[in-house]
């Protein structure tokens, strides 16, 4: 299974999923293919840290949305990755009909919450702020509905008294790096 992973920031789950590549904990999958529409995210360094080619692919026209020019540019970079999966790893833009309906059924995202709890931005400071006690992340299926696609598989991470933002957003990383390479797995074996 070729996967192509898409992130605006830092990588460190498009990190977690090289590393349990190189471990062989990453079922029949492997990444072909890291795109970002920040020119200057974290995730662009990891080709050099992996050997896996990574991409700016310029998002213009617009700021939060995937449409237009940009979203051609997207469809045609993962076409010719010849991508079966399309992870989306800390992608920060609403994806539209286009790109959606060029991988249907192939899209999956991760999000810092337990959904439907939670979606959008900050899910983490959202749950944290709300004062719940168990919050976690999700992998799902990706559809027109910003965060409402079919859950695949989440983790609960308690919130305890002592918790910070900044030790909960710790706990909630810690679990999407160990969530999103077993999903991957999963659905690689799935045949
Ligand atoms: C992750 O926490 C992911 O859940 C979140 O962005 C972060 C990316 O971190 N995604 C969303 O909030 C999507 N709505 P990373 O760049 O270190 O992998």
């Amino acid at each position: 299974m070729r996967v192509a992973i898409l992130g605006s920031g830092r990588g460190s789950n498009a990190a977690a999923i090289l590393e349990a590549q190189a471990a062989g904990r990453l079922g029949r999958a492997h990444v072909v293919q890291i795109l970002s529409d920040k020119p200057d995210a974290g995730i662009l360094a990891l080709d050099a840290r992996f050997g896996v080619p990574a991409a700016f692919v310029d998002p213009a026209p617009f700021k939060t949305k995937l449409e237009g020019e940009g979203e051609a540019r997207f469809i045609a970079a993962v076409l010719a990755a010849q991508a079966d999966l399309v992870v989306l790893a800390g992608f920060m833009r609403v994806l539209k009909p286009g790109f959606l309906n060029a991988f249907a059924g192939k899209i999956i995202n991760l999000h810092p919450s337990l959904l439907p709890s939670f979606p959008g931005l900050d899910g983490i400071g959202q749950a944290f702020r709300r004062g719940v006690k168990i919050t976690g992340c999700t992998v799902h299926g990706v559809t027109a509905e910003v965060d409402g696609g079919p859950i695949l598989d989440q983790t609960a991470v308690r919130v305890e008294p002592t918790d910070t933002l900044e030790s909960l957003a710790e706990k909630i990383h810690a679990a999407e790096h160990a969530l999103l390479p077993a999903v991957i797995a999963r659905l690689s074996e799935r045949g």
